[in-house]
């Protein structure tokens, strides 16, 4: 079967088993401040577990792409050294919502193995929960009777709460769990040693295949476990090792999801897969990273300095530093794998396809950049290698990771090679020193919600109105830094939370005499959360919820011309530009999209004309609620990637023949509110990503009028010429003629200077002594007089004190014979000279010059250094 099948087989063996099959979550996550990247199926269905939103279907299977590299679930040091562990990789599961519980996930689970793929009944293990005292936990017996029908005894293993208690993260959604392992030795080997043994032992060919989850907790912020409201059943299949189980393969990187690309990457390389260790780990790393980088980029996260831009930014350069040690990559190659992915995906994963370019184009610009650090960080080795210490200390070791990009085995090995040992725990050390360091700026500590009314999710009547009456179903505690805060959860609310580019309202919560200020509104999941700095007297009051108007009319201004905006890029520059991005508030609006070149005025000034017309065509808001995602897209609407949408999506368009977008924001009535859209800058944000920033009505206003002052202040000190910019063009034109004419009358006067200097030379026994006070208009003239003075007398010992403008400046020039024999030094001579001056300055020992403050002191200066010059030579 190869794997494509095998996907298939999955889904349409639960799909006869009535779950609804969804697509996979992005692989970004967005409104969740446990979670950077989605590390396991259940993520985007962790509202439905803990209750926060009513269950649409009950049973529903899918495949997830899933990232772990971040947080608990973090593989990435693995990747590459073992044949089964990976950053991405695909997630098949199957869910219970409240429905069916163990034995139909034991039993379904064991016929699709054993019946549908068809992998040996007695090479199978099972592991159970054997429960925790200190958790007062019961072991899982239940699951136990359930498996007894399929497996003997022996082959049900008892496994601990690291194994056996599944946890999404530090708090949230978890339960005993189940796994089901398959021994994928030759029968050689299991004759010697039975599978038992190797369970859950790191054993790269007894692996777990699948995990049944029985969610039944919610693990709280204080440590405890919370009953969920109902119980229910969390799959998840690891696709590519599933792959090597049923292709009979001893490593995932041998089925034909890693072949083709394993099979490239050697070709690239002029190298053969399987045949050299260390060449094999840098292929295998390569072949696994660019899967990760290549979806998170498609899924509109790119590299950067923060955040998950970051952990992406960190995998790619483990990936580049690879191929530049092992298979002397030394110019970009990971982008043109990208294709080669896109294709292999195309069915199961379209984003990637759809924005092959543009992903390719992101990866070949960091990998540009950061193979020019990397040989900067050979350099630096090169210099640690010079100084000849016998090891590389923690501090070391950290500055090429962090400034460097040098994974930590990377460094051993080079230092390896060298010789040299590497101060491993110190470097652990810097880097939790490190973690800590960004930990403590940012961190916010959440307080478990307190319950004031069960609700199954917040009701949102922000769209048509900016009031309501309002209860208070939960609220919790954030504390940080700059202070703490509440977080407050209504059962109806008309506060729209920030997302989709647009910012959260703002507004009060009102009971009587008591008004409490909702400073800004998030989403988490599905909860819209208000955040209030106080919390009410009374918690069960009942209460008006009234949004900031003119805050939310501004922004729905903004909104909604990025929408005409978008159109009007695409009518342009064409179809290719997407949104990549986007924030709306009630000052301005920020549109990032693609496109490969900057756009030009011409265009600019089109894109705006466009937007203006369609403001003032006044169109009508034609808003749908509830369309199914098909219909939608069928109308034309623009669904952006990285966003999760649901089956039914609400549309917003502005005449269907311009603008139809996929859109949770708030939007005006008719276009005419925006009143006027004025673009204010184009810039680039990312390799094939530009940015346009715009304001409108009150602030395009503004904007032009504060442009109108501005010139009207300009005429008025122009004294109101007939046409301003040929006023200014000859201005400028007269101020170049004055220039030149002034350099000429420096250049002569300083030839007129150089005639007096040469006059009054000294001639002594041995060369020419020259000392003066000069007036000359600048320090380049300055340096220039200085040198033609040299050429023109002979082994000259010159001091100059010039007055530029009211500030002194010394020149000192000794001619080299002077130098050779070490009796005098230029820069000797103007430090000390520079005193006079209240200066300072230095140069070489045959030139020098000094700047100061003190102008009245330019005699006393030449004084000073001539007395130092007679004290070594005699000028008489
Ligand atoms: N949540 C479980 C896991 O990720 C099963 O899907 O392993």
């Amino acid at each position: 079967m190869d794997s494509k099948q095998i996907r298939k087989e999955f889904l349409d063996f639960f799909k006869n088993k009535e779950h609804k099959v969804v697509s996979s979550a992005p692989i970004v996550v967005q409104n969740d401040p446990t979670l950077m990247f989605t590390n396991a199926g259940m993520n985007q269905f962790k509202d439905y577990f803990l209750g926060n939103k009513p269950i649409e279907a009950s049973r529903v299977a899918d495949t997830q792409k899933c990232l772990r590299v971040s947080g608990k679930h973090n593989d990435l040091e693995e990747v590459g050294f073992d044949t089964y562990h990976h950053t991405m990789f695909e997630m098949l599961g199957n869910w219970s919502f409240g429905d069916y519980f163990k034995e139909e996930a034991i039993d379904w689970a064991w016929e699709l193995l054993t019946e549908v793929y068809k992998l040996p009944k007695e090479r199978m293990y099972v592991t159970i929960f054997e429960g925790d005292q200190s958790e007062h936990l019961e072991p899982d017996s239940e699951a136990k009777t359930h498996w007894e029908k399929h497996l003997p005894l022996e082959r049900i293993l008892n496994g601990n709460k690291k194994d056996n208690f599944w946890e999404m993260g530090e708090t949230g959604p978890c339960g005993p769990c189940s796994e089901i392992h398959i021994d994928l030795r030759s029968q050689e080997e299991i004759d010697k040693l039975t599978g038992d043994k190797l369970v859950n032992q790191d054993h790269p060919q007894v692996v777990e295949v699948w995990n049944l989850v029985f969610m039944q907790f919610n693990r709280l912020a204080d440590g405890s476990l919370k009953n969920l409201p109902a119980q229910h059943v969390d799959t998840g299949m690891g696709f590519e090792r599933l792959a090597m189980a049923i292709q009979g393969k001893t490593s995932n990187y041998d089925t034909d999801v890693f072949q083709p690309m394993i099979q490239k990457i050697a070709e690239d390389a002029n190298v053969k897969y399987g045949e050299v260790a260390q060449t094999d780990v840098a292929i295998r790393v390569i072949a696994d990273h660019i899967r990760a980088i290549s979806f998170t980029i498609a899924d509109g996260q790119l590299p950067s300095n923060t955040g998950a831009g970051y952990v992406i930014r960190r995998i790619l350069r483990r990936a580049v530093r690879y191929g530049y040690t092992f298979l002397n990559t030394k110019e970009p190659r990971l982008y043109t794998l990208v294709p080669l992915l896109a294709d292999q995906m195309a069915e199961t994963f379209p984003e990637l396809k759809a924005q092959q370019d543009f992903v390719a184009k992101v990866i070949k610009e960091e990998e540009n950049s950061f193979l020019r650090t990397l040989e900067n960080g050979l350099k630096r080795f090169d210099t640690i290698l010079a100084s000849k210490l016998s090891s590389v200390s923690g501090k070391i070791a950290f500055e090429l990771y962090d400034t460097y990009g040098f994974p930590i085995d990377l460094t051993m090995l080079l230092a390896r090679e060298n010789n040299m040992a590497v101060d491993e725990a110190g470097f652990k050390e810097e880097l939790t020193k490190q973690k800590g360091r960004s930990k403590s700026a940012a961190k916010q500590t959440l307080s478990d919600w307190n319950i004031v009314e069960e609700i199954e999710g917040t009701e949102f009547v922000g769209y048509e109105s900016l009031t309501s009456a309002s209860k208070i179903a939960r609220y919790r505690k954030v504390d940080q830094k700059e202070g703490s805060f509440y977080q407050i959860v209504l059962d109806k609310t008309p506060f729209y939370a920030e997302s989709g580019g647009q910012v959260g309202d703002t507004g009060l919560l009102i009971s009587g005499d008591e008004k409490l200020k909702i400073f800004d509104t998030k989403r988490e999941n599905d909860l819209i959360i208000h955040f209030t700095k106080t919390l009410p007297k009374q918690l069960d009051s009942s209460f008006e919820a009234i949004v900031d108007k003119t805050k939310r009319r501004l922004t729905e201004n903004n909104h909604s011309a990025t929408h005409l905006l978008h159109a009007a890029l695409r009518e342009v520059l064409g179809d290719h530009v997407q949104q990549k991005g986007s924030l709306v508030n009630e000052k301005s609006l920020r549109f990032d999209f693609l496109h490969f070149v900057k756009v030009e005025a011409k265009d600019l000034a089109k894109i705006e004309q466009i937007v203006n017309t369609k403001v003032r065509e006044n169109i009508a808001l034609y808003e749908q609620k509830n369309v199914p995602i098909e219909d939608a897209k069928s109308m034309g609407a623009t669904a952006l990637f990285g966003e999760k949408y649901g089956d039914f999506v609400r549309v917003i368009t502005f005449d269907s023949t311009y603008s139809v977008e996929l859109c949770g924001g708030t939007h005006v009535n008719r276009t005419g509110q925006i009143g006027l859209f004025k673009i204010l800058s184009e810039s680039s944000v990312a390799a094939g990503v530009r940015r346009i920033e715009a304001v409108t009505a009150d602030g395009a206003e503004q904007q032009v009028n504060g442009e109108l002052v501005l010139l009207s202040e300009v005429k008025e000190i122009l004294k109101h010429p007939k046409d301003l910019k040929k006023s200014i063009l000859s201005l400028i034109e007269e101020k170049n003629k004055l220039e030149k004419t002034l350099e000429a009358l420096d250049r002569e006067k300083a030839s007129g200077l150089k005639d007096h200097l040469l006059s009054t030379k000294l001639d002594f026994d041995g060369g020419t002594f020259v000392a003066a006070k000069i007036d000359i208009p600048s320090a380049d003239l300055l340096k220039q007089l200085s040198f033609e003075l040299k050429r023109a007398l002979p082994r000259l010992i010159l001091l100059l004190g010039a007055n530029i403008n009211g500030k002194p400046m010394l020149s000192v020039m000794v001619d080299e014979s002077f130098v050779d024999n070490k009796l005098l030094n230029a820069g000797e001579i103007v430090r000390n000279m520079a005193k006079e001056i209240k200066g300072g300055g230095g140069g070489q020992p045959f030139y020098a010059t000094a700047g100061g403050k003190d102008v009245n002191g330019l005699e006393a200066a030449l004084q000073l250094g001539k007395a130092f010059i007679s004290e070594k030579i005699n000028l008489i």
